[in-house]
């Protein structure tokens, strides 16, 4: 409980919470490989794909829009490593799909896409379940193969789509073409690559009262379970809280933070002030997991990647934990002090992690990077440090 006691007393903390042991017998609705994509539904496509390839380093794969073909919107699809983003706007005055989306929420995620086993499993198993059906399974082909799509609502305006592709050959997704030459970003390609790797997580926030609810949406309707889990007493500052129960497939290939705000404190958490501007629940953040962290923020803030920045006092402690007890960390007390990386920790291992600013005009998504090493936790020691520095952010926007 020491660590506990210390989690709420200082800025430096080592991972605690739940972790809930596996059963023995793989569910019915089939494999979940990872994530296939994450996708934004923006004001402007062009104006995004720019954006997240000069400062984040992501470099745009495939296209579509009026000269592939496509009549009602744009899209960019951007690749860093495994991860995969894409960008979409509409094309008309009167769109009424993603128009009002952006009304609403701003740009924000609308798609988590995974690719599975059987599209067919995985979505009878869901609309039988209470899901709501977004799009039925149907196929969708070019020269490239064939490929087979199915999507449910998840929560707010956010929705699953289930992505099967083992015979698809093109590049993302059939309808999608090669960027063209001329639209590469030649200033982004100047800049320091920025190594990257595969999604890790993404976070689901939502209003007060909803958690077990989503939950529950995830165990029953896409057969996943809980992996970990830790509440308020921990996740606090002193100002604010939240509550955090995380949901992974069997093989715990994909797994998601589903957090809502603890109603024990006068401040509004950043997950309370995240539906507040996002309108509903959506998702956060995105962490991608990288191997050598300390290059990747490098790259990062040589392409002026805003990264949240961390109060120094943090290392002052850091600088004591580290001592008390004995971590080796891989990476120097000053080098994370530059760059704003953040430690978790347990006595098996630890994870890195840094946090980049909002990346739209609400103060709604962001982008976590972060280095495991023989630890699978989700920064809950680092929750302290992590609020401290938003909350910092929140009382500069009146928003605490
Ligand atoms: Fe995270």
């Amino acid at each position: 409980m020491q660590n506990e006691l210390s989690h709420i007393s200082s800025l430096v903390g080592s991972d605690a919470g739940v972790k809930y042991s596996k059963s023995e017998q793989r569910p019915e609705c089939g494999e979940y490989f990872d994530f296939h994509h994450i996708e934004f539904w923006v004001s402007n496509a062009f104006q995004a794909k720019m954006f997240y390839e000069t400062h984040l380093g992501f470099k745009t794969i495939a296209y579509a829009g009026l000269e592939t073909g496509e009549k009602n919107f744009t899209a960019y699809v951007l690749r860093g490593d495994q991860a995969c983003i894409v960008v979409k706007s509409p094309l008309h005055p009167n769109d009424e799909i993603i128009a009002p989306f952006v009304k609403e929420h701003g740009d924000a995620v609308r798609d988590v896409a995974f690719n599975v086993e059987d599209v067919q499993k995985t979505f009878e198993h869901a609309k039988a379940n209470g899901a709501e059906v977004i799009l039925s399974p149907t196929y969708s082909e070019d020269e490239h193969g064939q490929v087979l799509i199915a999507s449910v609502l998840a929560y707010g305006d956010t929705v699953h789509s289930f992505i099967q592709r083992e015979q698809y050959r093109g590049l993302f997704l059939p309808g999608f073409h090669p960027i063209e030459p001329n639209l590469v970003n030649g200033f982004a390609e100047s800049l320091p690559p920025v190594p990257m790797g595969r999604i890790d997580h993404v976070v689901a926030n939502q209003p007060q009262g909803k958690m077990n609810e989503v939950v529950d949406f995830y165990i029953n309707s896409l057969c996943f379970r809980r992996f970990w889990s830790v509440d308020d007493k921990l996740l606090q500052t002193g100002t604010s809280g939240l509550n955090s129960i995380v949901v992974s497939d069997f093989d715990e290939r994909i797994k998601i933070p589903v957090n809502q705000p603890s109603t024990r404190f006068d401040g509004r958490s950043q997950t309370q002030e995240f539906v507040d501007f996002h309108g509903c629940g959506g998702i956060q953040h995105i962490a991608i997991c990288v191997e050598n962290l300390e290059q990747t923020v490098r790259s990062l803030k040589a392409r002026g990647c805003y990264v949240l920045p961390v109060p120094s006092a943090y290392y002052d402690e850091l600088q004591s934990a580290i001592f008390e007890n004995d971590l080796d960390l891989g990476i120097s007390l000053e080098t994370m002090r530059e760059l704003d990386i953040v430690v978790d920790y347990d006595d098996k291992g630890f994870i890195l992690q840094i946090f980049t600013r909002p990346v739209e005009s609400r103060p709604t998504l962001f982008f976590e990077f972060m280095q495991r090493n023989n630890h699978d936790g989700f920064g809950a020691g680092n929750f302290k440090s992590l609020f401290s520095a938003i909350e910092a952010q929140q009382k500069i926007r009146g928003t605490l």
